[in-house]
This record gives C-alpha cells, sequence and structure tokens, in this order.
C-alpha cells in the first residue's frame, strides 16, 4: 500500500499543480481511507469567507450509492448537457465526458460529494468559499497519484442527490469528485498560454 505521508512529499507542488487533470476511468483497486483522509485534510485547508468553513464531504463508497450518483451524472449528460456542450467541446473532451458519463465516474472507488451548508455560510459566498476546498481536494490527490475530476453535472439534480445521500435542505451539492488510481497516464494538460490571459498594470498591456 502507498504510504500517503511518504507520497505527500514526493512530487514537488508544480509537478502537481502543473500536471493536475481530470481522470474519468478508474482501475479496480481500493483506495485506502488513509489516502482519502489526506485529500480530505487538504481540503479542509482551504480558504473561506470569514473562515465559515461552510464544506460539507460525503465519501461515497457503497457501490449502490456511486451508481445512483453516476445514474444521475448520465441522466444530466444525456438528457440535455451533452447536446448542450456538443458543438463547442472537441471531440477528444466530449469524448472523455462521455466515458465518465457512461459509467466511468461510478466506477471510481470512491466519490466525494462536496457540498456547501447554507445554514453555515453566507449565500453570496458559498460557492466561492466551496471551491478552493474541492481545488485542494484535487490537487491532493494528484500528489498522491490518484486520479479525481471535477464535475457538476449531477448537481444539476440538487433534490435527488440530497435524497440519495440524505443530506439536509440546508447543504447544496457543488461538485461531484470521483478518486481512484488511473488506469492510464493522463497526459499533458491542455492550457492556454500565460500571455493569452494575463495583463501587465491594464488589461491588453501584454504581461510579456
Ligand atoms: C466548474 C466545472 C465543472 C465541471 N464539470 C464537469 C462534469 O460535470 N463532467 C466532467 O466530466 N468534467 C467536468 N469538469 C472538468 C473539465 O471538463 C476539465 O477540468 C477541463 O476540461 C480541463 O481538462 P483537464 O482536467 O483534463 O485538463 C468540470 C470542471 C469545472 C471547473
Amino acid at each position: 500500500m502507498v504510504d500517503g505521508r511518504e507520497a505527500m512529499t514526493s512530487r514537488t507542488f508544480f509537478d502537481v499543480v502543473l500536471n493536475q487533470r481530470a481522470t474519468r476511468q478508474f482501475a479496480e483497486r481500493a483506495v485506502d481511507d488513509s489516502l482519502i483522509e489526506l485529500c480530505l485534510e487538504a481540503a479542509i485547508h482551504a480558504p473561506s469567507a470569514e473562515n465559515l468553513q461552510p464544506w460539507v464531504f460525503v465519501v461515497v463508497r457503497d457501490a449502490g450509492l456511486r451508481s445512483k450518483v453516476g445514474q444521475l451524472t448520465r441522466r444530466a449528460w444525456r438528457g440535455g448537457g451533452r447536446q448542450h456542450s456538443a458543438n463547442r467541446l472537441p471531440p477528444a473532451l466530449l469524448h472523455e465526458v462521455d466515458l465518465g458519463a457512461d459509467g466511468g465516474i461510478e466506477s471510481a472507488p470512491v466519490i466525494i460529494v462536496v457540498g456547501g451548508d447554507a445554514a453555515i455560510g453566507l449565500e453570496s459566498t458559498l460557492p466561492s468559499s466551496v471551491y478552493p476546498a474541492t481545488q485542494n481536494l484535487l490537487l491532493a490527490a494528484t500528489s498522491l497519484g490518484l486520479g479525481s475530476a471535477m464535475t457538476t453535472l449531477a448537481t444539476l439534480f440538487a433534490d435527488e442527490l440530497r435524497e440519495v445521500l440524505e443530506l439536509p435542505p440546508a447543504v447544496v451539492p457543488m461538485a461531484v469528485v470521483p478518486i481512484g488510481w488511473p488506469t492510464r497516464p493522463p497526459g499533458p494538460p491542455r492550457r492556454l498560454p500565460l500571455r493569452e490571459r494575463a495583463h501587465r498594470d491594464r488589461y491588453g498591456a501584454p504581461w510579456s
């Protein structure tokens, strides 16, 4: 078994952050709770508005529940999401999201459903408080050699997700993050060059 704390120090921050990518297909190999706990520890060290820490993590291992969450993803994708995105997504990404929606996400041994508790957090800053924690979760998974993905399709069916996971009404499901060992190396991320998005002093003045 991989020792989490050893693995945690085996990759540098920039190695992790520059190689973090979505994984949507997972090997049939268990992920120990100790690794999931490291990911959750990283998540809860994120910043949040007024330090209210309104995040909620439901760690779903039960195969029946994972399947139900996966079915919600598939329903959202096949029931309109795909049609909505198809003409904007490059074919390779469309194919990857297809694979995730058609069984890939539920094949992960762990699915973490990330929510925001509106009874704790300010409504206006709930998403901006919860997503940094989700990003920490993704980065921690990458640093441990685990595959993961930020997904939101299933959250379109918030009430169904609440019912499946018995979430209280105040908890807003915000992300569904499958975690497991990837079936293949993810390859380099596809990102625009920095100069296309960064400006110096004023918008339009090139950064470099
Ligand atoms: C707000 C948000 C929502 C996303 N929702 C989904 C989703 O529902 N399903 C999915 O397969 N990927 C989802 N993604 C993952 C993106 O497709 C992915 O981050 C992007 O294509 C970059 O690809 P890479 O991680 O392979 O570099 C989402 C990402 C973000 C930031």
